[in-house]
């Protein structure tokens, strides 16, 4: 691995991973291609200066031109698809841009390699490595017990999860017709430093310091399996060095939460916080307990009721587990948010308020 492409990595988990590699593999070139959109964010990269081991490149995994170019001119050997439309409201509001970036965009990315590493021999085919950043929502919705293996069958609910359902199978297919060096991850839920606000922990965040509502969906009974997203760039890194071609692996944080223990959480450790630190309670005046904030609102369509991961697959062999108990991630997480006010009211002072609006209307 010389030469390693990061699509999506301006948005949330594609930052943090291009941080974490900065640190951990300094000889490494990263080259990031992103189309900066409304996830996108350049703040996310701060502190990585332009040069021979770090480049930016503002461009769209669905225009082949661009990547054929990128491919050529720095002979890329490594690529990881974060590119995506990743919020599952935004996709049950307007289905085509999942369609575009997450089916036809992962094709064409593909395609550019396929180019390049079969067609062309611009690198040595075996020094190839294709990994696809995926999710545990193409599994569909478990019941109150059971766990997602790799062997679950695919079962998409949303728009989102259909896509991403697409996406896996045209890697696959690459992997079986074209010798493509692919490794697919389904990952859970994951939460930390740089995530936008629509996902519910920033949200909830964001909300309870300001003493704004926090809208749960039906009964607050739905389960996730979190993750901290520093565990998630272990296991992607883990998944490059040592994934088999054509394997997939689930990843996932053992950490089961109704969405309503998250919220509760969230908001007695605002309050205890606030309790404690005068400025703090001056900055946000809102005087708790914040659960009173909370709101039951209408539910989401088709909302899956519970996800979890089995992991055994990517412990046995890759040896990755996660090192981040829930507890301690929240806790980072929220000091993240308070500590990094302007990141987030720069958001909130854009399009996201609109979308909020449409979205959470007066409540
Ligand atoms: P995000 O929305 O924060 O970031 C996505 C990034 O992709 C943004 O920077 C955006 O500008 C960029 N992008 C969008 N369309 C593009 C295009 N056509 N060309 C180039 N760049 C484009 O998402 P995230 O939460 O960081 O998710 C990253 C990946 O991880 C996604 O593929 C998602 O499906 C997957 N995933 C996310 C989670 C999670 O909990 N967030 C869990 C499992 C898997
Ligand atoms: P989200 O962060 O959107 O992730 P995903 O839908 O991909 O799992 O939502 C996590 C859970 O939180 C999900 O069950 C929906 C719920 N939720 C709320 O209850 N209220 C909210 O405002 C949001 C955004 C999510």
């Amino acid at each position: 691995m010389r030469n390693l492409l990061v699509t999506g990595g301006a948005g949330f988990i594609g930052g943090n991973f291009v941080h974490y590699m900065r640190k951990t593999r300094p000889g490494l070139r990263i080259i990031v291609l992103d189309k900066l959109a409304y996830a996108g964010n350049l703040e996310n990269l701060k502190g990585l200066h332009e040069g021979p081991g770090f480049s930016f490149v503002r461009g769209d995994i669905c225009d082949f031109d661009t990547l054929d170019n990128l491919f050529g001119r720095e002979k890329i050997d490594t690529v990881v698809n974060f590119a995506a439309e990743s919020h599952v409201d935004r996709s049950i509001l307007g289905p085509r841009a999942f369609m575009e970036t997450n089916v036809m965009g992962t094709f064409t990315l593909l395609d550019a390699a396929r180019k390049h590493w079969v067609d062309g021999g611009t690198v040595r085919p075996e020094e190839t490595r294709f990994l696809h950043v995926s999710t545990d929502e193409v599994y569909g919705s478990l019941g109150d017990t059971g766990y997602f293996t790799e062997d679950t069958p695919y079962s998409p609910n949303s728009p989102y999860s259909a896509s991403k359902a697409s996406s896996d199978h045209i890697v696959r297919a690459y992997h079986h017709t074209y010798g493509i060096r692919a490794v697919t991850t389904n990952c859970s839920n994951n939460y930390g430093p740089y995530q936008f606000p629509e996902k519910l922990i920033p949200l909830m965040i964001i909300n309870a310091l300001n003493g704004r509502p926090l809208p749960v969906y039906g009964d607050g009974g739905n389960v996730r399996d979190w993750l901290y997203v520093e565990d998630h760039c272990r296991a992607i890194d883990a998944a490059l060095q040592k994934g088999r071609p054509g394997q997939t692996y689930n990843i996932g944080g053992g950490a089961e939460k109704k969405n309503m223990e998250i919220v509760e959480l969230i908001c007695s450790i605002i309050d205890e916080k606030a309790a404690t630190d005068g400025a703090l309670q001056g900055l946000y005046p809102f005087k708790g307990p914040r659960k009173g904030l909370i709101r039951f609102v209408k539910d989401r369509p088709g909302h899956d009721r519970r996800y979890a991961i089995d992991c055994g697959k990517i412990e046995a062999e890759l040896g990755w587990r996660p090192q981040v108990t829930f507890e301690e991630g929240i806790r980072k997480t929220v000091e993240w948010y308070i500590d990094n006010r302007p990141w987030w009211e720069k958001i909130l002072s854009g399009e996201y308020m609109r979308y909020y609006e449409h979205q959470y209307g007066g409540s």
